[in-house]
């Protein structure tokens, strides 16, 4: 039997942490309900052509009604942890000022069932959902933003502190700060460095901050952040590629884990990050960007094959798609390569500053097809198995990983890609809310069973 078949959950230890990830703009829908606020995602939505399908997260997979059943769902697939994040814009509808008492107990009522179902809930307290009237302030860019994250992150502490031990301060911040603010694919739909350089900034500073606030109100926090990656390869061993590699390497691996390791913002002479020093005046700021988390997040869906490419400006190269090269992709036109997985986790691990790793996020995206009410997803599983032998190596090799959360537990909102792009273990019929377990959930079940 292959490698991939034999492969048992038991093989990674007891203790090993086997979670589902959801986020709220992805799944809560509900959107003005009991006081929530709009977040910036409500807004990015109803501007023509920036969403497949002109979709909109305003019900989304209607988990914020659901959660019970949905919970059930985690629990009989067999997952230890529920990892989620809290919409600020149901705590704080302005982002700032008044809180919304409904806000803070919905989160109040879910973490109590995730606790009677013994599912350990992991909380992001930012999954890219910022409440749309900061934005109209300056959202990320803005100098206040700190203090406006502060007391968020205060106020979820102090009320769910007691229960919940596992916190996520950011989701991706190279994900929320370039895609959001550099090139205008995301929500709020800003473009250019000079929104760009001061929304690292202070995404760097509120993630420091955030583990600060979390560790004074959290008596023994298990405090985390998690960080998109992917192993940059150069497309040849030229210098010019290899540099083009570099600064990509820079742009999405190491530009947020360094300054909460204390080692400032990486640079390496690229033009961009003496920039983005300069603007944000970072030499100030080395101790605060810092912060010691318990574990890291590694967050990681493909590597990248990078070109030197003169005509780009800024970086000065280039990627070389999956479909260009040949090689294995998801429907997402990511390349499926395990052995990229294993590498960025040991990069990250090499860090001598990282204590844990938690793989905080892995999945793919497949055009599922229902028949006769069955979603024979052979490629996702397949895609599980591959990672996971992969993963089961690193640990081996001696790496402190201490789990692994799959993203999704059901299909839903998948940002500028509307509803088309599924992620999900659960199969989610939009226009019913109709939940159907697809084979890669069974395969989970199993697979955790052994
Ligand atoms: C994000 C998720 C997203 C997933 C798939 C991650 O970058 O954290 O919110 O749905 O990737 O694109």
């Amino acid at each position: 039997m292959s490698k991939e078949a034999n492969l048992k959950a038991s093989d990674f230890g007891n203790d090993f942490l086997w979670g589902v990830v959801i986020a709220a703009a992805q799944n809560e829908g509900g959107y003005k309900t009991e006081g929530r606020g709009l977040s910036i995602w409500d807004q990015f939505a109803n501007k023509q052509g920036k969403i497949k399908g002109s979709a909109t997260p305003s019900v989304a997979c209607d988990f914020y009604h659901r959660y019970k059943d949905d919970l059930l769902l985690v629990k009989a697939l067999g997952f230890k942890v529920f990892r989620f994040s809290i919409a600020w814009s149901r705590i704080l509808p302005l982002g700032i000022g008044k809180i919304n008492q409904e806000g803070v107990q919905f989160y109040h009522r879910l973490i109590d069932e995730c606790l009677k179902l013994d599912l350990i809930p992991y909380v992001t307290l930012y999954h890219w959902d910022l409440p749309a009237a900061l934005e109209k302030e300056g959202g990320w860019t803005s100098t206040h933003l700190l203090k406006w994250f502060s007391r968020y992150v205060q106020i979820c502490t102090q009320e769910y502190g007691s229960k919940v031990k596992n916190w996520i301060v950011l989701n991706e911040p190279m994900g929320f700060t370039s895609l959001g603010y550099m090139i205008g694919k995301h929500a709020p739909g800003k473009m250019g460095l000079s929104n760009f350089l001061p929304a690292v900034h202070n995404a760097v500073m509120a993630q420091a901050e955030g583990g600060r606030i979390i560790r004074a109100n959290v008596p023994h926090a298990n405090i985390g952040t998690s960080f998109s990656c992917s192993e940059i390869i150069p497309a040849t061993q030229n210098k010019k590629d290899i540099e083009a590699a570099n600064r990509i390497d820079i742009l999405l691996n190491r530009l947020f884990i360094e300054p909460s390791l204390g080692m400032g913002y990486p640079s390496d002479g690229f033009a961009l990050m003496d920039k983005l020093y300069l603007h944000n005046k970072a030499w100030k700021f080395t101790e605060r960007m810092r912060f010691d988390f318990d574990f890291i997040g590694v967050q990681n869906y493909f590597p990248v094959v990078v070109k030197y490419n003169a005509v780009i400006p800024i970086i000065q190269a280039s990627d070389i798609n999956a479909k260009t090269r040949k090689v294995p992709a998801t429907d997402m036109g990511w390349e499926v390569n395990p052995n990229s997985f294993k590498n960025i986790i040991q990069q990250f691990a090499d860090y001598p500053g990282v204590k844990k790793i938690i793989i905080s996020e892995n999945g793919a995206f497949y055009k599922d097809k229902i028949i006769n009410g069955v979603i024979n997803d052979t490629n996702r599983i397949q895609y599980f198995q591959q990672y996971l032998v992969a993963l089961l190596k690193a640990k081996n090799s001696g790496i402190n990983i201490a789990g692994y959360f799959a993203w999704t537990l059901m299909d839903n909102f998948e940002w500028s890609e509307g509803y088309h792009a599924r992620f999900g273990l659960v199969h989610v019929d939009f226009k019913t809310q109709l939940r159907t377990v697809k084979q890669s959930g069974h395969w989970f079940r199993q697979f955790l069973a052994q």
